[in-house]
């Protein structure tokens, strides 16, 4: 296949809504192939359309990033229409909140499930890839829960910490290569997430900036190499 070296080939896992979509809208306007990742078709094909209408190559794949046979199936689909990975934005998760004796071991299970088996799965997955080519960039939404704790998010914060310290071991490994490895810790941000709950969403981080974020960390030069970014909101 023949690529222009000048489009990255970015994988966005949670690329159907909120900062996973804001990641897409922003990389996509530079006309990088995308290829976005989440459960719903319908939702996919939403964002899909709505990128295509302004520019870029899309491409969706269904299936849950915690699961390994979709893992699989998803990858030799990236490979068929891309060719490679050169951005994976792990980025797919959800959260439970509620005191720690009211939380399920169902919720437990979902929620590592997803942010930390769903990471660890395509880390796993893209990096012999990266590695072959001393290239690539890694970005983990993580969140402020990651660096600190707070009530009625045990687990929840417990992942968000998890996924930031594999990262983190992760670039110790990756030291003599280009291939680079970052989190992106953001506070509250506006996004879908919080649809249905009784919050005030006026004062939170918009997912552009988010996306702003990861835009720095993708296109920063040969000579940095982002460990985390730590977004907390401008709005008192
Ligand atoms: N919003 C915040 O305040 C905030 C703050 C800090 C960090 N974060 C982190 O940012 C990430 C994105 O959150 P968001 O605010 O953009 O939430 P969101 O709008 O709810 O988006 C979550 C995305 O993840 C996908 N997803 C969820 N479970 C999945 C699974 N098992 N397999 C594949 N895809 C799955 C969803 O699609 P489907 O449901 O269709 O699968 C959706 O595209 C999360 O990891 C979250 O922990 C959010």
């Amino acid at each position: 296949m023949k690529t222009d070296q000048t489009k990255l080939r970015i994988v966005i896992t949670g690329g159907s809504s909120g900062i996973g979509e804001a990641i897409a809208f922003n990389m996509a306007k530079d006309g990088h192939k995308l290829y976005l990742i989440g459960r719903n078709q319908q939702k996919l094909l939403k964002v899909k359309e709505q990128i295509e209408k302004v520019s870029g190559e899309v491409h969706i794949g269904i299936g849950d990033v915690g699961d390994e046979n979709d893992g699989e199936r998803l990858l030799n689909d990236i490979i068929n229409e891309l060719g490679g990975v050169d951005v994976l934005v792990a980025n797919a998760g959800i959260g439970y909140f509620g005191n720690l004796e009211d939380l399920t071991l169902t919720q437990f299970d979902e929620q590592f499930n997803t942010n930390v088996r769903g990471v660890f799965i395509w880390l796993k997955q893209v990096l012999p890839l990266m590695k072959k080519k001393n290239k690539g960039q890694i970005i983990v939404t993580s969140s402020n829960l990651g660096l600190k704790t707070s009530s009625i998010a045990s687990f929840y914060s417990a992942t968000i910490h998890d996924v930031k310290a594999m990262v983190w071991c992760l670039r110790k490994e990756l030291k003599d290569t280009q291939v680079k490895a970052a989190t992106i810790n953001p506070g509250s941000v506006d996004t879908p997430w919080f649809d249905g709950k009784d919050v005030d969403r006026t004062k939170m981080l918009s997912s552009i900036d988010i996306a702003d974020a990861a835009r720095l960390i993708i296109l920063q030069k040969e000579t940095s190499n982002i460990d985390h970014i730590l977004l907390l909101p401008g709005k008192n």
